[in-house]
């Protein structure tokens, strides 16, 4: 997980913020500790998982392939993989190889969404890069993903782990039917908490949530307990989103890999902006009616909406937000046997509330 230097928020140099964020960095420099003594533990099963997604990668296949290892060649942040591999290290030691295959499904699903959600979203930068759709065009971009799903479903079947390619088909679906409510919803700025729930629940929950089912069928726990995991990945999944809308609106770019206010311009329903438009019904209004006449705003324009937005105080109700899914993933780790994954785990989900990138 990228966890660079803390940009201190103190742009209102408010007594109150700089008390919070000192609080946020003391937390962040021990789950910044927790979470490298993961990877360090979880070092055999991640560079298998490398090695296997070595495979997917090939600079001189088709188009499709080509567009597909132009995003695989920068590598993210490998949250979901480590996540697998979590999971797995709840129960019976699972063979490497198993881990390994699983956890590329994971990474595979990802990047293949990646690849469309670009082009959904019209976005021109990913991970600091140009995105495949810039450097390869739309339609080179959509086939890179099917590419890549594809892979996905072949990485699954070579685990060999029973129920855990009907369960990813299922998330695949429901990440596709988030998309489409997200699509309907472009541009209309209701500030609509369930129709949120609902596509974030699809759009990014739901693969988290397979990720530590997966890990957990492999290390065959009792399916109680891969349910709870499931719950446990979901929570992670919400908190890991709500922040991803957080960083959209005061992140740091050069960090996070993205421009700032790409939601804003693409009228997206975020949870930052549900909230200001709760403080501020009014901008809903204004914001309908700018995209009533036209598909994106301009970047004076998302640049205002940014800073409205932050003014309406809508940046820390959304970290609080996510603190309180991490929570919530945390008290449903309660409930499973103690142990070194679960304190990983625990520290994965604080890590996705306080992440900068
Ligand atoms: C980006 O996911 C898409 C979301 C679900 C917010 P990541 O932030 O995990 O992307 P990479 O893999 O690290 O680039
Ligand atoms: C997450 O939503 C996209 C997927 C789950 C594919 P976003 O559209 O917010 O993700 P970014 O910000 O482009 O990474
Ligand atoms: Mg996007
Ligand atoms: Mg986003």
């Amino acid at each position: 997980m990228v966890l660079k230097t803390l940009p201190l928020n103190t742009r209102n140099n408010e007594p109150v913020r700089d008390l919070q964020s000192v609080v946020e960095r003391r937390g962040l420099t021990r789950v910044r500790a927790h979470l490298a003594k993961a990877r360090m533990w979880l070092r055999p099963e991640l560079d298998a998982f490398e090695q296997v997604l070595d495979d997917a990668r090939g600079p001189h296949g088709n188009l499709a392939q080509r567009a597909a290892t132009h995003l695989l060649a920068q590598p993210g942040k490998r949250i979901r993989p480590i996540c697998v591999a979590l999971g797995a290290r709840m129960g019976d030691e699972v063979p490497l190889d198993v881990v390994a295959e699983l956890a590329a499904a994971a990474e595979l699903t990802h990047t293949a969404t990646l690849l469309h959600d670009d082009v959904i979203d019209l976005a021109d930068t990913r991970r600091g890069a140009p995105s495949s759709r810039v450097v390869f065009g739309n339609a080179a971009s959509v086939l890179a993903g099917d590419h890549l799903l594809m892979a996905a479903l072949r990485r699954v079947d070579a685990a060999g782990i029973d129920g855990a390619r009907e369960r990813l088909m299922a998330t695949i679906e429901h990440m596709i039917e988030a998309e489409c409510i997200q699509l309907e919803t472009h541009g209309r700025f209701e500030p609509d908490r369930e129709t949120y729930h609902a596509i974030i629940s699809g759009k990014t929950a739901s693969l988290f949530r397979w990720c530590l089912e997966a890990g957990g069928l492999a290390s065959g726990l009792p399916s109680e307990d891969v349910e709870t995991l499931g719950r446990v990945g979901a929570a992670i999944g919400f908190a890991f989103q709500i922040v991803d809308d957080a960083l959209d609106i005061d992140g740091d770019p050069a960090v996070t890999g993205k421009p700032l206010g790409g939601d804003i311009r693409e009228g997206k329903l975020t949870w930052p902006m549900i909230v200001a438009c709760e403080r501020d019904p009014m901008l809903a209004v204004r914001l309908r009616e700018a995209f009533s006449r036209r598909a994106t705003l301009d970047d004076a324009e998302v640049e205002r909406v940014r800073k409205e937005i932050v003014e309406l105080g809508a940046f820390d109700a959304t970290r609080e937000r996510a603190r309180a899914f991490a929570r919530s993933a945390q008290c449903e780790l309660a409930t499973l046997p103690h142990g070194e994954a679960r304190r990983a785990l625990e520290a994965v989900a604080s890590a996705c509330v306080t992440r900068l990138g």
